[in-house]
């Protein structure tokens, strides 16, 4: 059993698509063990993103990141790094495979609709960000 951190971004929650988001999820044998809604502040999101930081696209996404409530999740299953990403499909839109999340809503590579772990370490820091030990809730 893995672990991995995700978020539904500003432009899926805005569109009411927390639901259908989390069913891919779900269809695709992961199991939510935490979830909570939260707006950024900047500080935080510049924190998250600090690894982007000096690139073009950091101060845009930082303020995005900021404009509206986003979903905080842990997910856990087998592979759960790589389904995620997998069901995900690739950072631009145009470039991820048809049925992915990416590919079926989000808006641009900014609005990007979704984030997920890249690796093992990125999840624990991530995961560790986002929340205690306590409010992760193992279900295997
Ligand atoms: S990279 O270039 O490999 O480091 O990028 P990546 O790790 O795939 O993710 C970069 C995150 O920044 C968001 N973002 C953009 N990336 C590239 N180009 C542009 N213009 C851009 N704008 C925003 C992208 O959605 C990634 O967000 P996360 O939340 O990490 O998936």
């Amino acid at each position: 059993m893995e672990r991995t951190f995700s978020i539904i971004k500003p432009d899926a929650v805005s569109r009411n698509l927390i639901g259908q988001i989390t069913q891919r999820f779900e269809d695709n044998g992961l199991r939510v063990i935490a979830s909570k809604m939260k707006r950024l502040t900047t500080e935080e999101a510049e924190n998250f993103y600090a690894e982007h930081k000096g690139r073009e696209f950091y101060e845009p996404l930082v303020a995005y990141m900021t404009s509206a409530p986003i979903i905080v999740q842990v997910l856990e299953g087998e592979d759960a790094i790589a389904k995620n990403r997998q069901i995900m499909g690739a950072t631009d839109p145009a470039k991820a495979e048809a049925g992915t999340i990416r590919s079926d809503f989000a808006l641009s590579v900014r609005e990007n609709s979704a984030h997920g772990s890249d690796s093992p370490e990125s999840a624990a820091r991530e995961i560790a960000f986002f929340f205690n030990e306590d409010e992760l809730c193992a279900r295997s």
